[in-house]
């Protein structure tokens, strides 16, 4: 019997019939792929250590190994499978490792940042309604979170006050909405670990293009986790997670010295589940 034969095997009195099944593909999977690959025994040693690096940068407000899955397509990748269906008119995207639990909730037309955060402000208003029988959709919350124009979280900078450019909104009975949020710029994933290494070896371009986060969510309703991209962004083709595409971009319009946008959140009929934040509240 060959070892792949004998792993499978050893792992066939799992109980559970999907733990049972997920270890068996990637046993089989991850075996063709050693048995194609033909690592040397030094490069094993640097997969090892490459974990044990990222295991390193990994703690409560970072997850290194979330990044990887996210900078080679897997989290996307899934996303898609579970979520996107075709005519979806508003993409899902992945959650990223940005999300933080708890954001609070704000006024209609309030702004999720400090008066003295740098940067042009864009007045977001839209609508949250059922896909199927376009009815307003009331109390869906809609939670928003993004970077600052020097591209950082407000969880990877002091200077930013606590849970700065995000918040939660709640649509009326209209369904409609109305905040405050910044115009979104560009900004690189962090690349002072493992996984830094593999895109500049890979000569990628760390960058994501700009966009804003959202998770609408009422319940009987499938939560849609999206991001809105800047309409006509050539970066959007490059986003080095693999997210950005043609149905999650904004008109985001100049209106004097701010932008305007209004977007649409239409949501599904379904399970509302919220997805676990990578940072803690
Ligand atoms: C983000 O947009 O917040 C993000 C997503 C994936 C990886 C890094 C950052
Ligand atoms: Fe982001």
């Amino acid at each position: 019997m060959d070892i792949t034969e004998k792993a499978l095997k050893a792992y066939s009195n799992i109980e559970n019939q999907r733990l049972k099944a997920i270890v068996s593909l990637l046993i089989k999977h991850l075996h063709a792929c050693i048995k194609e690959m033909k690592p040397t025994d030094q490069e094993f040693e640097f997969a090892w250590d490459f974990m044990e690096r990222m295991a390193a940068k990994t703690g409560p407000e970072r997850n290194e190994f979330l990044l990887l899955a996210d900078v080679i397509g897997v989290s996307q990748l899934i996303e898609t499978l579970n979520h996107d269906k075709p005519g979806q008119p508003v993409g899902f995207a992945l959650v990223g490792p940005f999300l933080r639990a708890d954001a609070p909730f704000r006024e209609r037309g309030a702004a999720d940042m400090s008066d003295d955060t740098p940067g042009a402000r864009v007045r977001i208003s839209g609508r949250v309604f059922d896909f199927e029988t376009n009815t307003p959709i009331e109390d869906a919350i809609l939670d928003t979170w993004q970077a600052a124009t020097d591209g950082l979280y407000e969880n990877q900078e002091e200077a930013q006050p606590d849970y700065n450019l995000r918040g939660r909104y709640r649509s009326d009975k209209n369904g409609t909405f109305e905040l405050i949020g910044l115009m979104p710029t560009a900004y690189p994933v962090p690349t002072d670990g493992p996984v830094g290494e593999l895109l500049r070896a890979a000569k990628r371009p760390p960058d994501r293009p700009a966009h804003i986060h959202f998770i609408v969510s009422a319940p009987g309703y499938e939560t849609l986790i999206t991001q809105v991209f800047v309409k006509g962004d050539p970066q959007i083709e490059d986003d080095v997670v693999f997210t950005g595409s043609d149905n999650m971009v904004g008109d985001f319009r100049k209106d004097g010295d701010h932008f305007r946008l209004v977007y649409d959140f239409p949501l599904r009929r379904g399970v509302s589940t919220m997805p676990k934040a990578p940072i803690p509240a």
